[in-house]
């Protein structure tokens, strides 16, 4: 198979995704749900594949699969920490997924703290970002969110007030699965700094659509997700360089017992893993350069281009259509993921979505676990939003169609 080389040609692009040639009912399918995973393509199917031909093994042996499979792990890691900029492989953990990964990390931070600490989350975060936190306040500790607007925005004011002395985390999401918001975490990594909180960020929406900087936004951890970023379903870890030796996460004494393997209980998911580095690479020859971490810069700076320009035709045309309301910004906003969100005056999003389906148009209604988001906004009163999420290999032809569709839907 053929590397994608820029500059980039998305239907070239779309040959690499064996599902997206895929029909229903000799229907082609129009995939709009990205945020919920995104389709994968053949260099990722072909590693996992190859893994267990050539390579099945548990690690830590003296005989060959396992040394490859020791290899494997080692470069996955190297591979992530290229994918987020984070100084070394030694910084990535591996786990099943996000949500049990925060969990994991937040039992370990809980026996750092003492009842009356603090940690502020946010009304805008997927429940993976909140419910963790939320449980501390059966050991005293003292949990405020962050208010979110109704323009699906945080609301920077009302952080800078419940940020204090006594906070030691703040739990903040990148950007929201929801609205596509993206969250101004330099700001957020301010505020801490001045009172020595950490900064814990949840990137699994903003890691598929944006080139992500640990090292830039200064994070202490940042947690993401590879099956939203053409992978399969492995969550990864970065914690900053030294950070997990100072935690107490549960875990076995028979395992090694030093970052980054601290944290990974159990045998990993071994042949995802070799999927997890076969989807950095892809996206990587999307872009250009010599080294891996600036293939990965420019290759997403063609995701990034080419999803919002889908993401703005396809809001200007929902937007033309009657009865409609968006929740979240519209496209003049300089960073937005390229995620819409909106609700109808009289159809439901679970109506608009069963009737997408009809015709192949794949896109989710309800809350998606941003659940205090839609409680705040009332929207949950209605049954959630219909959500369309675009993705590299979404092109004008999807746009079209899902507009058609949903004009039919619409004006029945
Ligand atoms: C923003 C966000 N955070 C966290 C999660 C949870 O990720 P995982 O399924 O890896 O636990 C999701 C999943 O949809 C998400 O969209």
């Amino acid at each position: 198979m053929s590397s994608v080389h820029a500059p980039i040609d998305v239907q070239q692009l779309r040959t690499h995704f064996p599902s997206l040639s895929r029909t229903v009912h000799d229907e082609i399918i129009t995939y709009l749900d990205g945020p919920a995973g995104t389709q994968v393509p053949i260099e990722v199917i072909k590693a996992i594949s190859h893994y267990y031909k050539t390579s099945n093994s548990n690690s830590h042996g003296y005989f060959t699969t396992a040394k490859e499979t020791d290899l494997l792990l080692q470069e996955t890691r190297n591979a992530v920490a290229d994918f987020l900029n984070a100084p070394s492989g030694d910084c990535i953990s591996f786990g099943q997924n996000m949500t049990t990964l925060n969990f994991s990390l937040c039992n370990a931070l809980v026996k750092k703290w003492n009842p009356g600490d603090e940690v502020l989350i946010t009304q805008m975060d997927h429940e993976a970002n909140r419910q963790p936190w939320i449980k501390l306040k059966d050991q005293g500790i003292v949990v405020k969110e962050i208010n979110m607007l109704p323009t699906g925005v945080l609301d920077y004011e009302d952080a800078s007030k419940k940020i204090n002395e006594r906070t030691k985390l703040v739990a903040l999401g990148w950007a929201s699965n929801i609205t596509g918001t993206v969250n101004d975490v330099r700001l957020i990594r301010e505020l801490t700094k001045q009172v020595g909180a950490y900064l814990l960020l949840d990137a699994v929406h903003y890691a598929a659509h944006f080139s992500t900087d640990v090292q830039a936004v200064d994070c202490d951890f940042l947690l993401c997700s590879a099956y939203k970023f053409y992978g399969p379903h492995v969550g990864l870890l970065y914690c900053r360089q030294g950070l997990l030796d100072t935690l107490d996460p549960d875990r076995l004494r028979t395992q090694a017992q030093e970052a980054p393997y601290r944290i990974e209980t159990g045998t990993l998911n071994h042949a995802a893993i070799a999927g997890v580095k076969a989807a950095i690479n892809f996206i990587a020859g999307l872009g250009t350069g010599n080294q891996l971490k600036n293939k990965l810069k420019t290759g997403f700076e063609f995701i990034a281009g080419h999803e919002r320009a889908m993401a703005s035709m396809l809001y200007d045309g929902i937007k033309k259509m009657p009865g409609i309301h968006f929740f979240g910004t519209d496209f003049s906003n300089s960073e937005r993921a390229p995620t819409i969100s909106f609700y109808h005056d009289t159809l439901s999003a679970q109506e608009i979505c069963k009737q997408l389906a009809e015709k192949q148009v794949q896109a989710w209604s309800g809350h998606f676990y941003a659940i205090r988001s839609t409680e705040v906004t009332g929207l949950i009163e209605r049954g959630g939003v219909t959500r369309m999420g675009i993705s590299a290999y979404t092109n004008t032809a999807d746009i079209h169609r899902t507009l058609d569709v949903l004009k039919k839907i619409l004006y029945k």
